[in-house]
């Protein structure tokens, strides 16, 4: 059976999780959300009272060998663990959200993650979303996306997930918020965000989630029809 590896990057809140997700699930593929590894990251930094700007290497590498960071699949869903504690409620709070992109511009961080995101990618028949998945992570994926959608529309979904859980937040304030975070990953020095040139761009600004996944899974099966997908 041929599997591939599909990346699919894109700015925040563009809808990649949640496709990425349900993609994993028709192609019976594993799903990595490298975003929850790097608010991990953040969790443990912020209830150590680390500074992003201050931290050398050496202290970085301590950190994660005390708190190591890592992805269970339980129940079809991914949990993030820290040692073995599960912070998967935890990482969504504004708090981590809100420093993130600081520590994510961290190249002792990030070396580190992407060492465990490409063991992950080992066996193949992986649906990987991130920011860096397609140009530095699995350069070599069979399968690019580029997921974009205007910031207006990205600013409301993230009102609506949120209010889904109960939290009332102001739609002018995410919008920035939103916005502020695309700045600090496009601009940083190590692996911004930016499309592979090899990467399809997919404007999700006026697709539904249905539309977005069969739109990558057809593109999925056409390359393992033609054969493009590589063998396991
Ligand atoms: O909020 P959203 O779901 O869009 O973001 P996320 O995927 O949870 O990622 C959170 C943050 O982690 C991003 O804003 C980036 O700063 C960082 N990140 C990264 O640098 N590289 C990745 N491969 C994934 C996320």
């Amino acid at each position: 059976m041929k599997k591939i590896i599909i990346a699919i990057d894109g700015p925040a809140a563009s809808g990649k999780s949640t496709t990425a997700r349900l993609v994993s699930r028709k192609l019976n593929y594993i799903y990595v959300d490298t975003g929850a590894m790097y608010r991990a990251v953040t969790f443990i930094f912020l209830e150590n009272g680390i500074d992003p700007e201050k931290v050398t290497p050496a202290e970085v590498a301590d950190l994660l060998s005390k708190f190591p960071v890592s992805l269970k699949i339980m129940d079809s869903v991914q949990h993030v663990f820290i040692a073995d504690r599960d912070v998967s409620e935890e990482i969504r709070l504004p708090e981590v959200t809100r420093n993130v992109s600081a520590v994510a511009a961290i190249p002792s961080v990030r070396k580190e993650m992407v060492k465990l995101q490409q063991a992950m990618g080992l066996e193949k028949g992986l649906v990987m979303d991130g920011r860096d998945i397609g140009t530095i992570v699995f350069p070599s994926a069979e399968l690019k996306v580029f997921m974009i959608a205007d910031p207006a529309a990205r600013a409301k979904r993230r009102q609506l997930e949120m209010e889904g859980k109960g939290q009332q937040v102001d739609f002018d304030s995410l919008l920035k918020e939103i916005e502020h975070r695309d700045f600090l990953d496009s601009n940083r020095e190590d692996s911004p965000l930016k499309q592979a040139e090899d990467a399809i761009t997919l404007d999700t600004s006026n697709l539904t989630i249905d539309q977005q996944v069969d739109w990558i899974v057809s593109r999925a099966e056409g390359l393992l029809v033609t054969g493009n997908g590589s063998q396991v």
